[in-house]
């Protein structure tokens, strides 16, 4: 089974990056010099998906006009000789690549962002990429090795990473089946935003997932939480019932870009792979510290 879609939840309001995301839809805000959901939908692309979902709120038509050919920039670029500002903007999306959006009609959350993308997914299984978050792989791409490992064992695959018990509050957690003392990467228990202390583990869900197209109907099933979102975690704790989930631990690093610190770390981290940049960025960093 070839995973070829990925279902992209941008809806959000972005509310820990205000006063920015009040007119700037917080995946446009710059990395460097691209935006952030650019990273995201690279790192897909990448991974071999050929069909992006934006599910999007009608407030954050920017998105969709990134991906989206500007005609009328393309022939003044055309017309002054800018080949190569050319080209870059018109790779943003392969041309084997499709973007299209949904809408998410209402703020319920995650869960119900995932559902709103279900007839352009159809019975097909898919990947959901959180684009707050940023992953930059050690080795392979993680999602290309995501994929694998869904298209090896049949079953659906979530990313994770190891946090700090006074964080677990803010992330789904999982717990993995353990025999004889040793961990499998087989998830027994997901738990979303558990209180410090009550948490199953130190096992973050950090936003890369793969699915049956199953996790449809759990989602179709899971009702609003306490702070009135659907949860995808309660959703996969329904799935867990007739089918394997399986972790998959993160090799590399990620980049909360929904959060002030992690947003000026992923700046740092991508301006210093930049040949252009980093020489220079590396001694001022340093003149400065
Ligand atoms: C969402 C998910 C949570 C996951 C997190 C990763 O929470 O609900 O399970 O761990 O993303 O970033 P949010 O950060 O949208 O509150």
């Amino acid at each position: 089974m070839s995973v070829k879609k990925a279902i992209l939840p941008v809806a959000g309001f972005g509310t820990r990056l205000l006063p920015a995301s009040k007119s700037i839809p917080k995946e446009m805000i710059t990395v460097v010099d691209r935006p952030a959901i650019d990273y995201v939908v690279q790192e897909a692309v990448e991974a071999g998906i050929d069909t992006i979902v934006l599910v999007n709120h009608p407030a954050k038509q920017a998105i969709e006009n990134y991906f989206d050919r500007n005609a009328e920039l393309e022939s003044l670029l055309e017309k002054k000789n800018k080949t190569q500002l050319l080209d870059e903007i018109r790779s943003i999306v392969p041309a084997h690549v499709t973007v299209v959006a949904v809408r998410q009609s209402a703020p319920l959350g995650l869960g119900h962002a995932v559902l709103c993308a279900e007839k352009v997914i159809g019975d097909a299984p898919f990947a959901v990429l959180l684009p707050d978050v940023l992953v930059d792989s050690q080795t392979e791409n993680n999602l290309t090795q995501m994929i694998a490992q869904f298209a090896a064992n049949e079953c659906s695959q979530i990313m994770v990473e190891d946090v700090a018990p006074e964080r677990v509050d803010q992330y789904g957690i999982v717990k993995l089946s353990e025999e004889n003392g040793v961990q499998s990467n087989q998830i027994v228990e997901l738990v979303e935003k558990p209180a410090v202390g009550q948490a199953p583990s130190t096992l973050a869900v950090v936003g890369r997932y793969v699915f049956t197209p199953q996790i449809f109907k759990y989602l179709k099933e899971t009702t609003t939480d306490k702070s009135g979102e659907i949860q995808l975690t309660d959703a996969m704790a329904k799935l867990l019932n007739e089918q394997k989930i399986q972790s998959f631990t993160l090799q590399g690093d990620t980049f909360d870009c929904g959060s002030k610190i992690g947003y000026l770390k992923a700046v740092a981290h991508y301006a210093l792979q930049r040949d252009e940049l980093k020489d220079t960025f590396r001694a001022y960093l340093k003149s400065i510290l």
